[in-house]
């Protein structure tokens, strides 16, 4: 997919204004050149959340929480950079133009249609068929609930929806995975006498359909799913979290069970933020799209010999998606129940209660790895020790890895044999003074230039390249660049939602509202290129001088080590 080009999000922020965007989702009140309404971001009773037109800027004096009419689209809608974008373009009626390279991205509105009045024929057979809405009272669904899910109701003939929607062409239907063509070559309806479970993506798009047998001719799988096609695909979406976010603003946390009757069950018990995988285990990319919506990631797994091994994969999908602030825990079922039964049979609270006593994913790991280990004894702690260490090393770096290389220690009495489990140490990051002040200023200014232009560092030297690399602050402009030498490819769009959710996103949305003055290419190299030099020597400095100042304070053998080594490092540069 082509990037969308810098000048456009410029051009459309200039354009939209984000009074229109915010009224149409707060009641907004003028006071003076302002607006003011209750904050959406944080529970109050007086107004502190105010929108200046002047600045095209929101800020809450409560909560801290501020941006712009893109940020805040992000944040209410819930987002993602691109819809966010869409969504702003669509309200001026302009279309979202995407760069030449990279695929031309299909248009799958075609599918997206078809798909979704395939949903309203099949609520409207549900209307029509008595024995169908009985069928889902007997398992306590209102119909409320049931309209909420869109659920509907595939009668048992070869063709009613290919009847039905008879006006678009066959090719379609088949692509869309609603018919089939047989080994004979008849095509004929794909779900057939089946309680339908519509599929949406997080925009509310209908992609795919999970159908129920339903009555006692039950052919097949008990749950039939739509296959994969262009716009459904199984390892990344998630039945019920449309519906999740569309009931409950904050996602605190995400319930995962397995089944759909589990998601819609919660729903009518009054727990709206249950989702489920498609019948397969959930995958990193599953893991990556719940963390963009909570913090906290509950998976519930049945009691069972089959629930533990599932258990196991899920651990091992969610570990290298485990970054700061994610959480994940498990939640074991009592045997042969699933969370509808225990839902309809205990209630809600009893419920709830499990979902607040579910283990962390870090302790059920070690538990695991220790089963049948005796830790009194050295040999089976370095057993659990080298067991272990591949687990943790796939958790990226930060406090829960440490945590987890200490937790580790503490049940073995070893360390993980080498650094890499631990978070390096590495040099300390350059001091608070007025030489960090300017290497934050210079930062700010690369790091715009290198979100507007991330081929930028691709001619950037190869000796600075690597100093950057392995730079030792955490400044921001330094982990877009840590980032881009892992995703190489990333454009704008992409940085911006790696960092979606965070303080560090507003920092970037707000350097891209700055006008851009460069326009050509060589230029935009040149003084990102010179800007690396110069940003690199004077972080040097700037660790030079400290290093000088402690081994003054501190005349130690250790300090005077780190003083020769930021020498060493320093270079020649001789400005003072
Ligand atoms: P279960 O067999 O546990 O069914 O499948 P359930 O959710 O308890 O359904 P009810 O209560 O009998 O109606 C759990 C999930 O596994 C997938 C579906 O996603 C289902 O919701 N599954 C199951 C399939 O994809 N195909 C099957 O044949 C069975
Ligand atoms: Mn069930």
């Amino acid at each position: 997919m082509g990037r969308i080009p810098q000048s456009f999000i410029n051009d459309l922020l200039g354009r939209v204004d984000i009074v229109d965007v915010i009224d149409a989702r707060l009641t907004l009140k003028k006071a003076g050149k302002n607006y003011q309404a209750l904050c959406p971001f944080h529970n109050e009773k007086t107004p502190s959340f105010s929108v200046a037109p002047d600045k095209q800027f929101y800020h809450c004096f409560g909560c801290g929480a501020s941006g712009t009419a893109l940020t805040f689209l992000m944040e209410f809608d819930r987002l993602e950079f691109v819809e966010a974008v869409e969504t702003l373009a669509r309200l001026v009626g302009v279309e979202v133009p995407r760069e030449g390279g990279g695929r031309p991205q299909r248009d799958h509105t075609d599918l997206f249609e078809v798909l979704g009045e395939a949903s309203r024929h099949f609520r409207k057979c549900l209307k029509a068929s008595p024995e169908a809405i009985e069928y889902l009272r007997g398992r306590g669904l209102s119909g409320e609930v049931a309209r909420d899910f869109g659920i509907g109701f595939a009668p048992d003939a070869w063709d009613g929806l290919r009847k039905a929607l008879s006006r678009h062409p066959e090719g379609k239907l088949l692509e869309a995975g609603l018919l089939i063509r047989n080994d004979s070559g008849r095509v004929y309806d794909r779900f057939r006498g089946r309680i339908m479970f519509p599929i949406r993506d997080t925009r509310g798009r209908f992609i795919g359909f999970g159908g129920r047998v339903f009555g006692s001719d039950g052919n097949g799988p008990k749950y039939l799913n739509s296959p994969e096609t262009e716009v459904f695909h199984k390892g990344r979406e998630l039945y019920g979290l449309y519906e999740a976010r569309r009931a409950l603003r904050r996602l605190d946390r995400l319930l995962v069970v397995e089944g759909y009757m589990d998601v819609v069950a919660l729903a009518q018990a009054g727990i709206a933020n249950a989702v489920a995988t498609l019948g397969t285990s959930a995958t990193p990319d599953h893991f990556r799209k719940l963390y963009r919506y909570t913090e906290e990631v509950v998976c519930c797994f049945d009691g069972d010999n089959a629930g533990r091994q599932a258990a196991w994969r899920a651990l091992e999908s969610a570990l290298p998606v485990l970054e700061e602030g994610r959480q994940l825990r498990f939640m074991f079922l009592p045997e042969g129940e699933d969370p509808d039964s225990l839902v309809r049979a205990r209630g809600r609270e009893a419920f709830e209660r499990m979902v607040a006593g579910a283990e962390p994913a870090v302790e059920y790991l070690f538990h695991r790895l220790s089963d049948g280990l005796d830790l009194r004894n050295l040999d089976h702690r370095a057993r659990l020790a080298s067991l272990a260490a591949p687990y943790v090393r796939q958790v990226p770096e930060g406090v829960l890895r440490a945590l987890m290389a200490g937790r580790l220690e503490q049940l073995t009495g070893l360390t993980l044999d080498g650094p890499a489990a631990r978070t390096p140490a590495g040099p300390p990051a350059p001091p608070q003074n007025a030489g960090e002040a300017r290497v934050s200023a210079l930062s700010r200014r690369l790091l715009g230039l290198l979100l507007r232009h991330p081929e930028a560092l691709l001619c950037v030297p190869t000796a600075d390249r690597a100093a950057l690399s392995s730079w030792p602050n955490e400044d921001l402009f330094i982990q877009v660049v840590k980032y881009l030498d892992d995703n190489p490819e990333a454009d704008t769009a992409e940085i911006l939602g790696r960092w979606a959710g965070t303080e560090a996103h507003r920092v970037l949305v707000e350097l891209l509202r700055q006008p851009s003055a460069l326009a050509d290419a060589a230029a935009i190299q040149g003084e990102f290129t010179d800007g690396v030099t110069r940003f690199l020597a004077l972080g040097r400095r700037a660790e030079r001088r400290r290093a000088l100042a402690e081994v003054h304070q501190a005349p130690s053998r250790e300090n005077f080590e780190r003083y020769w080594s930021a020498l060493k490092h320093g270079g020649g540069d001789g400005e003072s």
